[in-house]
């Protein structure tokens, strides 16, 4: 094999054509001039700098065309390109490194013999990715102008025919992207009903290309509100990018392996965060418990029923008036409370509860009171505590870049959950962290609040106007931050950015905007309490459970993915989603409200899903207030699936522990579809019913209503069946496995695999570590 090294060109002029824009199919960018190279273009041995200009008449679809612009390419690894277009001033927002640590200089791999090739044309300019091997094109935005705007930035990639595109999560569409007419958008919001083709509460810009011949990944690193579009042209494929701001500051990873590039995409966004033991137990929630009495019925009847639980959880209903850090005195007195979490400790089982990020505006409240004391809050433009409306009727919300937020929120935190006299929980869950405001308008705080009314923006007087000028990377000033003229596809009424949210126009306090941050909202919230946890535990790993996520998240928190439904596509949805986020994404701790959250769960259902939750990493039953309770107990079918599911869990539970421990250090994912492992077996590419669970057993639940059935896919390999140690010949084509009863799920084992499995499970994960191994079958 031959590898290109450092005596060849890494950075060439395209000898090819000049580019040729063609007419867009979208006529408002006909006209827009591209840039070209200005002046030398500087190389040494790793890294290119290049200055561009406007190519001509500016075209100011979306703000106004900036003049002057800064084009950085990197070799940082072999593995690993960055490409960085930026304004020459630096004014355009980019993505704080307290929130994201880039690379530096100083870190300790260089390359030696990298496997991209970087080629460009100057006049327009236009770029291009191929691998150096063979000189496969893998990125190539020649087919479109670039377009760098103060309120609007478009690139384009061309692809060939015969890419498999997955990831741009969160979404609930099928886990390999569609190839034309679709569009995803990146703009966190509230998402009951994990509705598809839209934006749901995380954004992660990273997509995997996979192809017979290798898999790379792309990465914009950008907060940035924005459209992906994924289309065809008369010539080919494309995948475009619309942002309503930021830089374009691009990653591109080779792989070629699918695995090695979850392992470099990890190694910029931070890799995953080791999880406690017993987080890998099952847990029970629910919205709508009434009281204490009703939790430790729950408790007990899991244990009458002899179903393994590990962890019980107290979503709002634990609180007084619905406030943070405040348990209800009534149904929820204090004392009683800590004696029953003390009592779980003592059967080895474990207590998570809810914060949610909106806090009651009310200066009686101490928590309230603290965090105003500290400047931790969001201010309006007008310089009055931002206001919007929560669970706890009127809230006001943290500013995580205000220097007080985080002492605040971490003395709360230590004040409740201290275990030497507060609540002694083992992991806490942030909520409504999009920041979820039910409040659409301004006129919510007034007498008759008008419901038909749009937002509108909070008076603007001047506060918080930056003078002297902003920092590098602040914003640039001027802009419409409520209503800018590129309106991406947000699901909120007129797709308004502020609807369901923090308005867009309010200023963080290191003079940055929600316009630019919004998408980082429940990744800061999600770090401020692991943060919180480690100061109040410096010896355990925090737990954290967080709605809102940003790539990278998966270095401080575990995911589920919200308000999904009780029904049958959900539970398909769970899977697409759960290997989205653990194969792609970096984020390994993630699954689905088990059973559904919305609507009342059917006991098959809920056996199928019992069962399909115990080979995914974060395993909890939860339901919403109006929805029956759904507790594996309640139902024989159900029970009967669930242990049997659970049993196999806790006799895997070291293999799929290790394998987490494994993606912590590397970025190895836990879960991830058949084409990790056969990457060149073309059967497996649209395959997402089916996933790897660790890097050795493949499963194949059944997922249809009323089937007793599964067509499943075994590419040609040995493989045995788990539970009954059969050898099975795969054949590259899809088999129909039939009878497969009510609490039964498919499992297979790889030839070659060797499970350290316990002897037998236990009703706890403490349990299950004093039980011997064996080795599997
Ligand atoms: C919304 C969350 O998605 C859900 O899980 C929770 O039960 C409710 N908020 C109430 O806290």
């Amino acid at each position: 094999m031959v590898i290109l090294g450092f005596s060849t060109v890494l950075f060439a002029i395209s000898t090819g054509a000049l580019a040729v824009f063609p007419k867009s199919a979208d006529p408002d960018r006909y006209g827009c001039p591209g840039y070209e190279v200005d002046g030398e273009v500087t190389t040494n041995r790793t890294s290119l700098t290049a200055n561009l200009k406007l190519a001509g008449d500016a075209c100011n679809l979306h703000g106004t065309d900036i003049e002057r612009l800064k084009l950085t390419v990197e070799y940082q690894t072999d593995f690993r390109l960055h490409v960085k277009i930026e304004d020459a001033d630096s004014q355009v927002y980019q993505v704080q490194e307290q929130v994201l640590p880039r690379p530096t200089s100083s870190s300790n791999i260089t390359p030696v013999t990298p496997w991209l090739n970087f080629t460009y044309t100057t006049n327009p300019f236009t770029f291009k990715v191929a691998r150096a091997i063979s000189d496969e094109v893998l990125f190539d935005t020649a087919g479109s102008p670039l377009i760098f705007e103060t309120q609007y930035v478009h690139v384009r990639t061309s692809l060939p025919q015969e890419v498999n595109l997955y990831g741009l999560g969160e979404h609930s569409d099928s886990f390999g992207l569609p190839e034309s007419n679709y569009k995803r958008t990146m703009w966190n919001s509230e998402s009951p009903f994990i509705p598809q083709n839209s934006n749901l509460y995380g954004s992660h810009p990273v997509y995997y290309d996979h192809r017979p011949t290798g898999t790379h990944g792309v990465f914009l690193l950008s907060s940035s509100g924005m459209d992906i579009d994924l289309g065809r042209t008369d010539t080919g494929r494309y995948l475009e990018y619309n942002t309503i701001g930021g830089v374009l500051d691009f990653y591109f990873f080779t792989g070629p392996d699918p695995a090695a590039v979850s392992e470099q995409y990890a190694l910029i966004v931070g890799l995953p965060a080791m999880m406690p033991y017993w987080a890998l137990g099952f847990h029970q929630c629910k919205f709508g418990w009434k009281d204490l009495n009703h939790v430790k019925e729950v408790v007990a009847n899991y244990s009458a029923a002899g179903i393994p639980l590990e962890t019980m959880w107290g979503d709002i209903d634990y609180m007084d008036k619905r406030r943070d850090f405040t348990p209800d005195p009534v149904n929820f007195p204090l004392s009683e409370y800590k004696e029953f979490i003390n009592t779980l400790h003592q059967n080895n089982q474990h207590y998570v509860m809810i914060l949610d990020p909106g806090i009651a505006n009310d200066p009686s409240y101490p928590t309230f009171e603290r965090g105003a004391q500290s400047g931790a809050f969001l201010r309006a433009d007008d310089g009055s505590f931002y206001r919007g409306r929560q669970w706890a009727g009127e809230v006001v919300w943290p500013d995580w870049f205000a220097p007080g937020a985080q002492p605040w929120w971490t003395n709360e935190i230590q004040l409740t959950f201290d275990p030497s006299c507060g609540l002694p929980v083992d992991g806490l869950w942030v909520d409504m962290d999009e920041a979820s405001n039910m409040c659409d308008n301004t006129l919510c705080f007034d007498e008759k609040p008008s419901p038909a009314s749009t937002p509108t923006p909070v008076p603007s007087t001047g506060y918080h106007r930056r003078c002297p000028p902003p920092e590098l990377h602040q914003g640039l000033p001027n802009r419409n931050l409520f209503t800018p003229s590129y309106h991406i596809t947000n699901h909120a009424k007129d797709h308004s950015l502020s609807g369901g949210t923090l308005y867009t126009n309010i200023t963080n306090a290191d003079g940055t905007t929600q316009y630019d941050t919004h998408n980082l909202y429940g990744h800061l919230t999600a770090l401020a309490t692991r943060t919180a946890l480690l100061t109040l535990h410096p010896n355990l790993r925090p737990f954290v459970l967080t709605r809102s996520t940003f790539s990278g998240t998966g270095s401080v928190a575990a995911h589920w993915f919200g308000d999904n439904a009780s029904t049958w596509p959900h539970l398909r949805a769970s899977i697409t989603q759960m290997l989205t986020f653990t194969a792609l994404h970096a984020m390994p701790m993630v699954g689905s409200d088990v059973c559904g959250f919305n609507s009342a769960a059917e006991p098959l259902l809920c056996a199928r899903w019992a069962m399909v939750g115990a080979f995914q990493p974060f395993y909890r039953n939860h339901a919403d207030i109006t929805a029956p309770d759904q507790e594996f107990y309640r139902w024989e079918v159900v029970a009967r699936a669930a242990k049997k599911a659970i049993d196999a869990r806790y006799r895997l539970l070291d293999y799929v522990y290790t394998a987490l421990h494994k993606a912590s250090q590397t970025g190895r994912p836990v879960a991830s579809p058949l084409w990790f492992a056969w990457p060149g077996d073309e059967g497996t590419y649209g395959i997402e019913t089916q996933w790897l669970w660790g890097e050795w057993l493949v499963v194949s639940p059944v997922l249809e209503e009323g089937s007793m059935q599964v067509e499943m896919y075994l590419p040609r390999d040995v493989f045995y069946d788990f539970w009954t140690g059969e050898r099975v010949q795969g054949e590259g084509k899809v088999v129909t496995l039939a009878d497969v009863a009510w609490d039964e799920i498919p499992v297979h084992v790889r030839g070659g695999g060797i499970l350290p499995l316990r002897v037998k499970g236990g009703m706890t994960t403490s349990e299950v570590r004093g039980v011997n191994f064996e080795v599997g079958k």
